[in-house]
């Protein structure tokens, strides 16, 4: 087996993260592990917001403000959407950045910078942190999108939880192969 191979085995999302959370360095080679990520005519339609810290805090409030938007409110509790990013010690926003091109539809631009995100994520569990890729509701929000700058052509493929994990999570049961893969003709 190789080492992508392996790497590729283990891969398991850990929701229970605390510090350390990856240096500059390793963000740096995990970013161009992001770059590789395959792309139909190198559009690029893909960026990334490394927040931590402080910033952390700024993002549970616009999560909570959602509750309170008079256009989309969101169902759910305050508090709870507040703290939600404090989860991890940092949050990738993976956001898929759409253009205009006469062969390459919106999906593959979804796919490419899904992909990426993947990539991120192993990237991240090789070099030895914990992640977890969330979406749900705030992912899709328009107010979470005006406060984190996206453009109107610009959407969230998700946000990736990062850090160590403080506990490993029980291993997610994996279909047989048998069960998802055929020769076609039959
Ligand atoms: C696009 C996308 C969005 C996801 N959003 C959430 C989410 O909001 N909440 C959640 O608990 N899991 C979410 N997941 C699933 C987890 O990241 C994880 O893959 C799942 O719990 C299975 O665990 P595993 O990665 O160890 O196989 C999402 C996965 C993907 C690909």
């Amino acid at each position: 087996m190789t080492d992508v191979i392996d790497a590729i085995l283990n891969r398991a999302s850990q929701p229970r993260l605390a510090l350390p959370a990856p240096d500059q360095a390793t963000l740096d080679t995990v970013f161009e592990c992001a770059a590789r990520a395959p792309d139909h005519a190198l559009l690029r339609p893909w960026r990334y917001l490394v927040i931590e810290g402080q910033g952390l805090a700024a993002l549970g409030e616009v999560f909570a403000r959602t509750v309170d938007d008079p256009d989309n409110p969101l169902a759910g509790d305050k508090e709870k959407l507040r703290r939600s990013p404090l989860r991890a010690p940092m949050i990738i926003v993976g956001i898929t950045c759409y253009k205009t091109h006469p062969k390459v539809p919106a999906i593959e631009q979804t796919m490419s910078s899904a992909v990426g995100l993947g990539y991120v994520s192993l990237a991240l569990q090789s070099a030895g942190y914990g992640v977890m890729w969330r979406t749900g509701a705030l992912a899709y929000h328009p107010l979470v999108h005006r406060a984190l700058g996206l453009t109107e052509d610009e959407a969230i493929a998700g946000f990736l939880y990062v850090g160590t994990a403080e506990s490993e999570k029980p291993s997610v049961p994996r279909p047989s192969v048998a069960e998802f893969v055929q020769r076609w003709p039959a």
